[in-house]
């Protein structure tokens, strides 16, 4: 079975690409050049209509997991032009040629869609987008269900993974801070249940293998906020709880003039573990397994 990636260079894209490299054949079209991968990479700029496709037409993909996107909260706000030509005409013209090749259309999209005032979202959930980013997805998803192609939508929040030196996220930014003995000041009434990337592949590979198709939510069962969070990770690896400061979101914001996020887009996994059969891990086992792949591996962290 054959799967076209966007995306494959990104947070996310990269790991799923070495966790699914051998359940399927996999072509990861980027607009760099990877050629070091163990599968076949090709040149796609997703805002290049022609060259979208010239590549369905060139790989005839069975299954489409469509991952690029502008993910930085600060440069949607920034460049709304380029955050829609992107996130929102680039995921246009996948869906079109999806459909025309009866590729099945898996997207990743986020759980700022919701307003975030309450958590716990499911899946039917009006979403109420906060952002430029998160409008832009929200239309992507809307292209995505209107778009006539058979389509899986995976919503997430904060994910994280190990080894990636290229682009930090919720977990690995704090690791050589506490190492190296720095206060780190973190919010405290912002909550989240972020998401172990691992777990993000083997939801895909279950979507794949029972043609599942409408919206799920994936998230670890612990439901934290960023104090608990910085001191979970503390706690995995040995290092000082005690360098983890709480401050309000609004101070937070007050002082970084940072785009504001939602204080609780926490997803609701219900429908996940009842209908892919997928087993989320707490925020303890996702860490624990970082730190054994860290360990593992000649990573930019060192343990
Ligand atoms: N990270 C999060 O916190 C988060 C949370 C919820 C949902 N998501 C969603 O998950 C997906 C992946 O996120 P990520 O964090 O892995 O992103 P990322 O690390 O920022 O990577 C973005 C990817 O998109 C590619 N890309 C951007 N513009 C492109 C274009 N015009 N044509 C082709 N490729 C293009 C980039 O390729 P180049 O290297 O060539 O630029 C890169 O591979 C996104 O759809 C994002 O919205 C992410």
């Amino acid at each position: 079975m054959k799967l076209l990636i966007t995306g494959g260079s990104g947070l996310i894209g990269s790991r799923i690409i070495e966790l699914l490299h051998q359940d399927f054949e996999i072509v990861s079209g980027d607009r760099t050049s990877h050629q070091n991968r163990e599968i076949k990479n090709i040149f796609l700029d997703i805002t290049d209509k022609n060259r979208v496709s010239e590549v369905f037409i060139q790989e005839n993909p069975d299954i489409v997991l469509h991952l690029a996107a502008i993910a930085d909260l600060e440069l949607c706000e920034k460049d709304h032009n380029l955050a829609t030509k992107i996130n929102v005409e680039g995921t246009r013209s996948l869906v079109i040629e999806s459909k025309s090749h009866n590729s099945h259309f898996i997207f990743m999209s986020t759980g700022f869609v919701f307003k975030g005032d309450r958590g716990n979202y499911k899946e039917e959930d009006k979403p109420e987008p906060q952002n430029f980013y998160a409008e832009t997805k929200y239309q992507a998803e809307e292209i995505v269900k209107n778009g006539g192609c058979k389509y899986s939508i995976i919503r997430i929040n904060y994910p994280y993974r190990a080894n990636y030196p290229l682009k930090n996220d919720c977990v690995r930014w704090m690791i050589p801070k506490l190492q190296n003995k720095e206060e780190i000041t973190v919010v405290k009434d912002q909550f989240l249940k972020p998401i172990f990337i691992d777990k993000i592949a083997e939801g895909i590979r279950l979507i794949i293998k029972n043609k599942k198709q409408g919206v799920f939510h994936f998230a670890d069962t612990s439901y934290v906020n960023w104090v608990d969070l910085a001191r979970g990770v503390a706690e995995v690896f040995g290092l000082d709880k005690s360098l983890v400061k709480g401050i309000t979101y609004s101070k937070y914001i007050e002082k970084t003039k940072r785009t504001k996020a939602p204080l609780d887009v926490s997803l609701n996994t219900e429908k996940t573990a009842k209908e892919l059969g997928l087993k989320m891990l707490s925020l303890k086992q996702g860490l624990e397994e970082i730190k054994k792949q860290t360990k593992e591996k000649n990573s930019e962290l060192k343990l």
